[in-house]
């Protein structure tokens, strides 16, 4: 495989799991599941230029026509759009007319917040079931891929976009030399690229391996982002870190040409990933060490309290919680059901393990002992929801960054 950075093809192995489901894979409990595709799942690490990569390619066709992932209406995310809108527009002065470009918009929920400041917004997004959403909240969206080509299409409909915005969905892009180029002809000269990923530190420091699916093909630092935006004309000139989705930056990218100085943040989040030695053997080798602690201690912990006649059900059916099942071997043998709120989900079952996913009416209705808290990232927000669970003595487990269990005197 060749690095969709650098073009390398010396790779070194950070992580191996073998053959995995698709994280959102979601099965009919109708159908048959014995052609449930199964791939190869780990992380390799380019020699050259350190960009981490997934080992396997899915085609993306097979993965986003019609995709089961909604962007969440939790408090968190709202709370984060909203704040993403509000810093985009007061830093960077965009002017009430100009043109927004989102990819991977999804069902659109992040447009709304600049379209209700007047602005002109457009979505671009592969999933037909979700383009179709977002156009009947008022959200114009193209219900394709976003590539060089795709970006010139819209330069010649809509005109130059003063911002364009890719939130978790430039870690699933192969072709990023494309899309980069693409993004760098649609912006204006002084237009800004803005994009928020996972966060490589994080993966290490938080031990968040979860984050690793077929979807996420790199796992960036800002090193890696500011030699690729570099070879394509571009530079990132801010970064903010966020705890969002288990932790992220958020990097600001203007063209070359343009007028965007960089910021100190850049060259202190440089300092940290030197001084973290992020891609040190021996960062890679801890990392190895302690997926394997909750590899081993997880299922350990979660059976015993099953052979003590606990129940237990998922808590959130996202699709880092799939790696967890899938990796650590939990299935319905330990997990009851598993919550989740949003409808495409549930009355489904779990990619690999086959669980099956229900309404939180219904977790409600049949609330275990303990839940195994998937949804690590909104822990916050989840923990304040279920006061009531948990002062009737239920409790969750935190799978990551390693198991803990949480009831309301731990808290
Ligand atoms: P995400 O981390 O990719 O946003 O996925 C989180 C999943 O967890 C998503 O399927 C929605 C679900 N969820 C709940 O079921 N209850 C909750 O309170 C929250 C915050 C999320
Ligand atoms: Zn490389």
């Amino acid at each position: 495989m060749e690095c969709r950075v650098c073009g390398g093809t010396d790779w070194q192995e950070v992580v191996s799991f073998g053959l995995v489901p698709l994280a959102n894979g979601f099965l009919d409990p109708a159908d048959s599941y014995d052609d449930e595709p199964y791939y190869p799942l780990g992380v390799i690490s380019c020699r050259s230029c350190r960009l981490l990569s997934v080992t396997h390619v899915v085609d993306p066709e097979i993965l986003y026509r019609d995709y089961p992932y909604v962007t969440s209406d939790s408090d968190t995310i709202t709370r984060h759009m909203r704040y993403v809108a509000e810093t985009c527009r007061e830093r960077f002065a965009l002017p009430p007319d100009g043109l927004v470009v989102e990819i991977g918009s999804n069902t659109g929920a992040q447009l709304v917040a600049f379209r209700d400041a007047g602005m002109r917004t457009l979505g671009v997004d592969p999933a037909r079931n979700l383009a179709r959403v977002a156009a009947d909240r008022g959200i114009e969206t193209l219900p394709d891929f976003f590539s060089a080509e795709t970006a010139r299409s819209v330069a010649e409909g809509y005109g130059r976009a003063r911002l364009i915005l890719a939130r978790h969905v430039f870690a699933h892009i192969d072709h990023v030399a494309g899309v980069v180029t693409g993004a760098r002809e649609l912006l204006s000269p002084e237009g800004v690229f803005a994009i928020e990923v996972p966060y490589a530190l994080d993966l290490f420091e938080q031990n968040a391996f979860d984050t690793i699916y077929h979807e996420h093909l790199s796992y960036f630092s800002v090193g890696t982002l500011v030699s690729l935006f570099a070879r394509h004309g571009m530079r990132v000139f801010d970064v903010e870190r966020l705890p969002v989705h288990g932790g992220s930056i958020l990097v600001f990218v203007g063209r070359d040409d343009g007028p965007w100085a960089p910021r100190p943040s850049v060259e202190e989040l440089l300092r940290l990933e030197r001084r973290a030695e992020l891609h040190s053997d021996a960062v890679y080798r801890d990392f190895a060490l302690n997926v394997d602690r909750v590899r081993d201690e997880l299922p350990a912990l979660v059976r015993r309290l099953a052979a003590e006649g606990k129940r237990i059900a998922g808590y959130g059916a996202s699709a880092k919680g799939n790696t967890i099942l899938n990796v650590c071997g939990l299935g319905p043998e330990e997990l009851e059901f598993c919550s989740d709120t949003t409808t495409l989900k549930q009355g489904k079952v779990l990619p690999g393990t086959h669980v099956p996913v229900r309404s939180p009416e219904y977790a409600k209705a049949h609330a275990p002992d303990y839940y195994l808290l998937l949804a690590w990232n909104y822990s916050d927000e989840i923990i304040r929801k279920e006061s009531a669970f948990l002062n009737g003595g239920g409790r969750f487990i935190r799978p990551i960054p390693k198991p803990v269990i949480i009831s309301a005197d731990s808290l």
